[in-house]
């Protein structure tokens, strides 16, 4: 069965089309990068506005891209939560209009979910359960996966997401945009020693997976003197050494996770599961635990994993009623923070 994937749920209008949850027949991702730029950051508004403007052109191109026409889909699938409201109103209601309009399933399905499910699109299909790290512009959670749509968070971060610390970081030295991208870049030609940044310290208790980010990103754009262990350090000592100790805090939480659970495979998902430090840091324990990351273009919002996941919940008889409506916070999941 082939299925339309929809995500509208910040700033790239994406759609795709998958067959049978597992196959990408199209992908289509318009970013709207060069709307923001000039910001810094993701506008709401705009992002919203060019959701309207070019989700039916994407929509078209995921199904020419894909050689099919609407008729041929089995269903439609789009991200109802966690997001930017206003954008994600545009992805959901358009995805409720396509199927109620071709008379085929509709699905609502969660972000965070369709990006755990984003490696399953891959070569490699782990069996559950296993660690999920979903790493994002929004969250960062270490979770136990025992099947598509069943998690339970075992730590988050108690404040920034990671990918937050990214771009604020990112957006404080005029790095680029987006934050993560332009500091995985930069930091490449900086010594990751050049700074010793702090650590979070909150490992007791129902906090044993939790970690922070506002201390680091505090540390890094406010009291970067106080942390300085090189002479003259450079613009992209500070990248090199925020990435470092932004990958080591996820990593020491996710290591505890696998020491504790006996769980030895982790499935990454999410934008900063493109970090190429953390890729490369991950893979250096591979006689310890199996790693799994999406590749790139399926690491960061798409329509593909969305279509993916979809395909598992209707292929189960889970339908969505054209009422379901959308939220900025994620909803339905076993978690320790709401
Ligand atoms: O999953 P995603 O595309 O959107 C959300 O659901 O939030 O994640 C976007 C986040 C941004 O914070 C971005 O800076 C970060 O992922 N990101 C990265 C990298 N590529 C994207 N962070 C670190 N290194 C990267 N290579
Ligand atoms: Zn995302």
């Amino acid at each position: 069965m082939k299925i339309l994937g929809i995500d509208t749920s910040c700033d790239e209008t994406a759609a795709a089309v998958v067959e049978d949850g597992e196959t990408i027949l199209s992908n289509v991702v318009a970013t709207q990068i060069p709307f923001h730029a000039a910001y810094e950051g993701v506008v709401p508004e705009i992002a919203s506005r060019k959701h309207t403007e070019w989700i039916s052109m994407v929509v078209q191109e995921s199904l020419d891209k894909a050689g099919i026409s609407a008729g041929d889909l089995g269903g439609v699938a789009v991200t109802a939560h966690p997001g930017m409201l206003g954008s994600l109103l545009v992805g959901l209601n358009f995805a409720k209009a396509f199927a109620y309009a071709l008379n085929i399933p509709f699905i609502a399905v969660n972000h965070m979910l369709a990006h755990l499910y984003a490696s399953r699109l891959a070569e490699e299909k782990p069996a559950y359960p296993f660690l999920g790290l979903l790493v994002s512009g929004g969250h960062s959670v270490i979770c136990r996966v025992d099947d598509f749509d069943a998690i339970t968070a075992l730590g988050a971060t108690i404040d920034d997401a990671v990918g937050e610390a990214f771009d604020k970081v990112a957006k404080h030295y005029g790095f680029g945009y987006p934050g993560g991208v332009a500091i995985d870049r930069v930091a490449r030609k900086g010594d990751a020693s050049a700074f010793r940044f702090p650590m979070p310290n909150l490992y007791k208790g129902e906090h044993r997976y939790d970690f922070s980010y506002s201390g680091l990103k505090t540390a890094v754009i406010n009291q970067l003197e106080q942390f300085r262990i090189k002479a003259d350090p450079t613009r992209e000592d500070i990248a090199a050494s925020f990435q470092k100790t932004a990958v080591e805090i996820l990593l020491r939480s996710l290591f505890r996770a696998v020491k504790d659970t006996g769980l030895a495979t982790v499935v990454a998902g999410g934008g900063v599961a493109a970090n190429s430090l953390l890729r490369a840091r991950v893979a250096e324990q591979c006689g310890v635990l199996r790693a799994i990351f999406p590749p790139l273009s399926l690491c960061g919002d798409n329509g593909a994993m969305v279509a993916g996941l979809g395909f598992r919940l209707l292929e189960r008889g889970d339908r969505s009623p054209l009422d379901t409506v959308a939220s900025a916070r994620a909803r339905g999941f076993k978690k320790k923070y709401p």
